[in-house]
């Protein structure tokens, strides 16, 4: 009887293994990272983004008080944020379009990019944002990437 049980467990802790390792493999390959798209990201941040949302990706201070005409300050984009908690989808069109794409008539410092930037720089700007991110945050927001999409 005990044996049986014994050999029950090691079968379960064989077949999660097995699917823990195959979700990993599978998620380590669709999260490959180009280095020249990286490149072209970093450059971009720096020159379009870093003004508002700082250098280092850490935001504009007290980014959770709005500002004196009510509008909110930038908020980080590294892991203290949470940009970490939207899609990839979800990034690209307030890059593109601006929050107002979510919320119709929000008055917000959110420039949209349409027009200024490529869908291919948008994507090289929000693939080296995600690059700076600690493993956690990476995978929480791959998952929510893959879930909307
Ligand atoms: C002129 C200042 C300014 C610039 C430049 C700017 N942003 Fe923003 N951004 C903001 C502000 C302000 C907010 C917060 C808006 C709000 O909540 O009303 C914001 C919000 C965001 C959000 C939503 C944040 C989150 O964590 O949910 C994303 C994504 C974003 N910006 C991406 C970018 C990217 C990418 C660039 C460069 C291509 C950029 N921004 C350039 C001011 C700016």
């Amino acid at each position: 009887m005990r044996k049986r049980a014994v050999l029950g467990g090691l079968l379960i802790a064989g077949v999660v293994a097995a699917a823990a390792f195959g979700w990993l493999g599978g998620g380590r390959s669709s999260d490959q990272i180009d280095p020249d798209q990286i490149k072209l990201g970093t450059r971009l941040y720096a020159e379009r983004c870093a003004s508002c949302h700082g250098a280092k990706l850490e935001g504009q201070p007290n980014w959770q008080e709005p500002l004196s005409d009510g509008r909110m300050p930038a908020p980080p984009h590294d892991a203290s944020g949470h940009t970490w908690h939207h899609s990839d989808a979800e990034l690209f069109t307030i890059t593109k379009k601006g929050l107002g794409a979510f919320v119709p008539g929000y008055r917000s410092d959110m420039p949209a990019f349409e027009g200024t930037l490529s869908d291919e720089e948008i994507r090289a700007i929000i693939a080296f944002i995600r690059s700076t991110w600690p493993r956690t945050e990476r995978e929480y927001q791959r998952a929510r990437s893959t879930a909307r999409s």
